[in-house]
């Protein structure tokens, strides 16, 4: 909140309202005369938290949707200079701990992973439908696992047995491969792999990619832009993405300055990605692999 420097009567999108957290303590900020746009994909989350926000004073828009749209959709709803935007990326609490969304190697679900269950092909399409190749190709890719061939391996010749259709029938599979339990230090050794099978069943990447562009239109000069991200590939994307924008003057020969760099400008308010606190992680345990970066669009364009 600090860093987003939500103020009073300000104008926010929060792209990623999940749980309504982030929200319902912008709005106590910003007061009876701020504005709010919250989208999610995920109708249930949509519904959960507007109900939660009601009570809390602003003018609310809800909008079932990508925020990879969000420049059209914060257009539609006569969003167009806004002072903040925050992108909290990846799965909810609500949808990791609900069994049937099949996020969860832990509680056993169908493997469908769809953030909007609407549309879209399940993680068990997928699981069914690629070859050993392709599925190493995205083990790899989003979830960075070292073993990526041999695990995919193990995942088709598995699903010529019996087709894979839950989340504990996955999550054996990838443990057994990699010899089970005791093999991954602290973390389930299926953690890698579900976590890449999430981000391309919902094309985290794109759909970021495409948020982070919509987001920088929005903004007003001034505004800021807030972004939590959960795995490296998703941190390095925002970080390149400010890089990108956040170029240098440099000063000419002949006098004056002149921008090197993409438009339109931003200028760091983070230096470094800011993580959770041991204290929060205490708490919240959750926040361990959280990165928020934040920069501010500037004045001149
Ligand atoms: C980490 S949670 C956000 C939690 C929220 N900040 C809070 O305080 O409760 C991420 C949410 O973003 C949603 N989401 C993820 N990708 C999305 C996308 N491309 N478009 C819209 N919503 C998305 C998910 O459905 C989920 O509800």
């Amino acid at each position: 909140m600090e860093r987003l420097d939500v103020r009073p009567g300000g104008v926010y999108v929060d792209a990623t309202l999940g749980g309504g957290g982030h929200s319902a303590e912008i709005l106590r900020r910003a007061g009876p005369d701020c504005r709010l746009l919250g989208i999610d994909r995920d109708e249930a989350a949509l519904e959960r938290a507007s109900r939660r926000l009601e009570s809390l004073p602003g003018t609310k828009v809800f909008v079932h949707g990508n925020h990879g749209d969000l420049g059209r959709i914060a257009d539609e709803n006569g969003f167009d200079a806004v002072d903040g935007v925050l992108i909290d990326t990846g799965v909810s609490s609500d949808q990791l701990d609900t069994a049937e969304r099949g996020f969860s190697f832990r509680n056993d679900g169908p493997l469908d992973m769809r953030m909007d269950p609407g549309c879209g092909e399940t993680a068990a399409d997928l699981v069914a439908r690629l070859d050993a190749a392709g599925l190493a190709d995205i083990f790899r890719r989003y979830g960075e696992e070292p073993r990526a061939g041999h695990v995919a391996r193990a995942v088709v010749k598995a699903r010529d047995l019996a087709p894979i259709t839950t989340t504990g029938q996955l999550a054996d599979i990838v443990s057994r491969s990699l010899g089970g339990p005791g093999r991954s230090r602290g973390h389930h050794p299926a953690t890698r792999v579900f976590q890449a099978l999430r981000m391309e069943v919902n094309d985290e990447t794109g759909e970021l990619e495409r948020a982070l562009t919509g987001a920088l239109e929005i903004l007003a000069p001034a505004g800021r832009l807030a972004v939590i991200t959960f795995e490296s590939i998703t941190d390095r994307m925002v970080k390149t993405f400010f890089a990108r924008h956040t170029g240098r003057l440099v000063s000419l020969q002949q006098g004056g300055e002149r921008w090197e760099g993409e438009l339109p400008r931003m200028s760091p308010v983070t230096r470094r990605a800011v993580t959770a606190s041991d204290e929060e992680i205490a708490v919240n345990p959750r926040s361990r692999s959280a990165k928020l970066r934040v920069a501010e669009k500037t004045g001149r364009m």
